[in-house]
């Protein structure tokens, strides 16, 4: 375990090279592990595992699509591919990635299977976090574990393919066997992961449900329409407005900002939008603090988790998602980006209208 400095505060982080695959392979020798769910974490998982050389099985409901596509991906009906129920009793590590509503359907399935020894896996600390509300409450002699990749599966596969490995995090609830800690490492070595940061089930789903309905999502789509309408009001065309609102940012910006920080991007930007980034920046955090407090609050209380699971649990969830989405998709911002996007360099058949 390495000890690095971030910023001032010193982390414990798992680099693979002091947890080879070798390793990971002989610590998880005598495992069948099991990945229940084959939706998007779920592929990205079994396939990095399975090419990695570990024993591991397919859970998934059928008929769906879902199935379909795990036989597409090479696994075999009876061999390495099983209804949920058939999995988890082979299993000795359950690897729970049905999404996070489904979880709670499924539990009735999985945890009579739950047998002394095993290890229960998530890549989401929600289930556990607020188990009152998803009555996912595991025995007490099985540990319970979880390596959360910070990407989507899609990424952790391609990643993989490429050679590198996607950050993640780790994190142990129950040490029911004391190698509670080496099971959780050697998955993520398997799954795929770059380097393993050390957390806890908690702070896992606090961060991560706060970080989408904030930056990462929510508050820059917000941050978005309010500088593109003000633009429009201002007699700004939406060409204009989108390019200044967006595009520029994710062509440009952003980019930078990914390999050499803000503080990097200030340094190397015109003088007069470093004066005026520098000059708004503040006003804009102190404007916004009042309301990722009330949103970390509203996690925190489970009030995020328990909105979450009522409308995904609903039956006509589908029909209204799809409403909610079609008021950002046909508003003018996106329908704009829509035609910007079409003008990029790149883009082989330029759709100008005429
Ligand atoms: N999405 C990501 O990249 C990502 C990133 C980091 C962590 N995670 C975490 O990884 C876990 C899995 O997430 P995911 O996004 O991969 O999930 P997902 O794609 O939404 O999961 C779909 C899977 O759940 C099954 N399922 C849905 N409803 C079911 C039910 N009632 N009974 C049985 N199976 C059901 C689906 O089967 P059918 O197709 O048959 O419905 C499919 O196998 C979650 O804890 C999530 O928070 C996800």
């Amino acid at each position: 375990m390495a000890k690095l400095n971030f910023g001032g505060t010193v982390e414990n982080v798992v680099m693979r090279e002091e947890f080879p695959l070798e390793k990971a392979l002989t610590t998880l020798q005598n495992e069948t592990i099991a990945v229940i769910g084959y939706g998007v974490q779920g592929p990205g998982q079994a396939l990095n595992l399975r090419d990695n050389g570990f024993n591991v099985i397919v859970g998934q409901r059928r008929p769906s699509k879902t199935w379909d596509k795990a036989i597409a991906d090479g696994w075999e009906e009876g061999v390495t591919l099983f209804d949920i129920e058939e999995a988890c009793e082979k299993a000795t590590i359950i690897m729970y990635l049905l999404s996070d509503a489904a979880q709670i359907a499924a539990w009735s399935i999985v945890k009579p299977h739950l047998t002394a020894g095993k290890a229960l896996y998530f890549s989401h600390g929600f289930g556990i976090t607020y188990k009152e509300r998803t009555g996912i409450i595991p025995p007490a002699d099985v540990d319970v574990i979880l390596v959360a990749p910070k990407g989507s599966g899609t990424s952790l596969r391609r990643m993989f393919l490429e050679g590198r490995g996607l950050n993640s995090s780790y994190a142990i609830f129950q040490d029911a066997t004391g190698t509670a800690t080496e099971r959780a490492i050697a998955l993520g070595i398997g799954v795929g992961a770059g380097y393993l940061f050390e957390t806890d089930f908690r702070k896992e789903v606090y961060s991560d449900l706060s970080g989408e309905r904030g930056t990462l999502m929510g508050a820059i789509q917000g941050i978005f329409a309010a500088q593109y309408d003000e633009l429009r009001r201002r007699g700004h065309s939406p060409s204009e407005a989108f390019n200044e609102t967006v595009e520029e940012l994710t062509q440009s910006l952003m980019p930078l900002v990914a390999e050499n920080g803000m503080d990097w991007m200030y340094a190397n930007c015109s003088t007069t939008a470093q004066r005026g980034a520098l000059d708004w920046w503040k006003k804009f955090r102190d404007a916004t603090a009042p309301v990722f407090k009330e949103l970390y609050d509203n996690v925190a209380s489970g009030e995020e988790a328990q909105r979450s699971i009522d409308s995904n649990s609903q039956v006509d969830y589908r029909e209204k998602l799809d409403a909610e989405l079609a008021e950002l998709r046909e508003s003018e911002m996106w329908q704009a980006g829509a035609t910007v996007r079409s003008l990029r360099p790149e883009r082989q058949q330029v759709e100008v209208e005429a």
